[in-house]
């Protein structure tokens, strides 16, 4: 691990994921791209071009979560501060951290002062948005984590009260079974005045669900993309990106966005770090995503696997995005 404290700063990163060493890439592009169907895990798109172009998939008309969310925060975040009263606001896959400044406004407005704790795999994300955060709240101090959920969610720091926020529907994009184990070890890590702030992308029309994933400007496709400039650039892969289309359907029996990436033409891709040549059939597909979609049901169903209690619930009246608190159960 690798800390720095910019002198007399108030700004301390503790790195466990550097770029060009990202932890499990060779691995998952061995196993993923020998197996059929071929797959490969969300997190190798972000790199810094690929925060940036998650950043600019949230600035399109059709990218509705974000914006859905930001609101839903902006009416709900003082009511969350009077709940849990934080000494600390963890943020899990905190990427730019926008909808943050939501968070700690409505906590220095209730004369709290919470550290922040940003963790995100993406490093040039957490210290793009570090730097903006200190700027704008004079009293903040930020310890982020540069980790990976799989390997250093126990790194993060312990505190007394804890609001731990992990928005963006970003636990849609785990498996059931991956999302519990997830959740278990959160609430692990937690104590008895620590709550989760849990932002879900909910069901609804399939046409705004493929519309939010195939914005007409196509930076979705960019972003989808980006994931073979990764490979080839940490791996020393020759992926052709013209040779690959982006594809994104909602699957109304499995509740969730798949995300591929179709090869246009048959083609032999070499990966010369793993000395391995992978074979593409034209019209062969590459899941690169899923985007699960949920219930209230479903949330709390999730929470209860994990060993979490859902406190409360905030919608907007179109039911498009939720935002719930849990908590460890009462054991009195
Ligand atoms: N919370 C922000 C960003 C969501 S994008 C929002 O709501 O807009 C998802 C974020 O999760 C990205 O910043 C990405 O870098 C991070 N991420 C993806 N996989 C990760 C992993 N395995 N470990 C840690 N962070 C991860
Ligand atoms: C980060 N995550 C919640 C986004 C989502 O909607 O699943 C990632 C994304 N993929 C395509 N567009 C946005």
């Amino acid at each position: 691990m690798l800390t720095t404290d910019s002198t007399g700063s108030r700004l301390l990163v503790d790195v466990h994921v550097r770029p060009g060493q990202v932890s499990t890439l060779r691995q998952d592009a061995l196993q993923g791209l020998t197996r059929q169907p071929k797959q490969l895990p969300p997190k190798h798109f972000y790199d810094t071009r690929g925060s940036e172009l998650f950043d600019a998939i949230c600035r399109t008309p059709e990218y509705y979560p974000t914006r859905t969310e930001q609101a839903l925060l902006e009416r709900v975040a003082d009511r969350v501060m009077r709940s849990v009263r934080p000494t600390h606001l963890v943020e899990l896959g905190s990427g730019m951290a926008r909808k943050t400044h939501v968070l700690l406004s409505a906590a220095s407005a209730q004369g709290l002062s919470p550290s922040y704790v940003p963790f995100d795999v993406s490093e040039s994300a957490l210290r793009h948005s570090a730097d903006a955060l200190l700027a704008d709240y004079p009293w903040l101090r930020v310890h982020g984590v540069v980790g990976d959920y799989d390997h250093h969610l126990h790194l993060i720091p312990r505190g007394d009260r804890r609001l731990i926020a992990f928005l963006g529907g970003t636990i849609g994009n785990f498996e059931q079974r991956d999302a519990v184990r997830f959740l278990q070890r959160v609430a692990a890590s937690m104590g008895p005045g620590d709550a989760l702030l849990l932002g879900t992308d909910l069901v609804k029309a399939k046409a705004t669900l493929d519309r939010a994933y195939n914005d007409a400007a196509g930076v979705t496709a960019l972003f989808n993309l980006n994931v073979l400039r990764v490979i080839n650039r940490e791996l020393n892969a020759n992926f052709d990106e013209r040779a690959f289309k982006h594809v994104a359907f909602y699957d109304e029996d499995a509740c969730r966005i798949e995300m591929h990436l179709e090869s246009l033409v048959a083609q032999r891709v070499r990966v010369e770090a793993l000395e391995l040549d992978v074979e593409f059939k034209q019209g062969e597909r590459m899941r690169t995503e899923i985007s699960r979609k949920f219930s209230e049901e479903a949330v709390a169903e999730l929470y209860g696997a994990a060993g979490l209690e859902l406190v409360d619930w905030y919608t907007p009246e179109d039911g498009a995005f939720a935002l719930s608190l849990a908590r460890l159960p009462n054991r009195n």
